[in-house]
């Protein structure tokens, strides 16, 4: 089985970007531990970031046909996209939501997701870490195991 990873924007800024709120770790250290934890679950990993709305709804309809299960971190657009929303119900496969942050102890603005309603699993505030249980979730279902 294979899982796509989407992340949204600003998240190519991580390891540099509010490092207190998001931690050092950087994109392509979330990329390869989603891919090492994919692998070790019998699963394989494509990765997506875009800083551009239209683009991460492209590459969550190409997973139709590529894929078995996403794993999404939409960033500032969980809170204001419902076109990703539509996209991710409209490819009907599973989903898990990730956040680094503990979203609830933010900003109220932080606290709706637009995605949740869609996703079969959500995972915040354990950092980057929320990825690696996203894939292990995700790669148990798709696997069977
Ligand atoms: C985030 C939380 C969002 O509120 C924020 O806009 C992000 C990152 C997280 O991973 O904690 O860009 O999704």
């Amino acid at each position: 089985p294979s899982i796509l990873v989407v992340n949204g924007p600003n998240l190519n800024l991580l390891g540099t970007r509010e490092p207190a709120v998001y931690g050092t770790a950087t994109l392509d250290d979330v990329v390869r531990l989603a891919d090492d934890t994919a692998q070790a679950a019998g699963c394989a990993t494509t990765a997506v970031q875009s800083n551009h709305e239209g683009e991460l709804i492209d590459a969550i309809h190409a997973a139709r046909t590529t894929s078995d299960g996403i794993v999404i971190n939409a960033g500032a657009f969980t809170h204001t996209s419902i076109a990703i929303r539509d996209a991710l119900a409209g490819v009907g496969l599973p989903v898990v939501e990730v956040h680094i942050s503990n979203v609830h102890r933010r900003e109220d603005f932080r606290h709706h997701s637009y995605i949740s309603g869609v996703a079969d699993a959500v995972i915040v505030g354990a950092g980057i870490d929320g990825y690696r249980l996203a894939v292990e979730h995700l790669a148990r279902r798709l696997t069977g195991v």
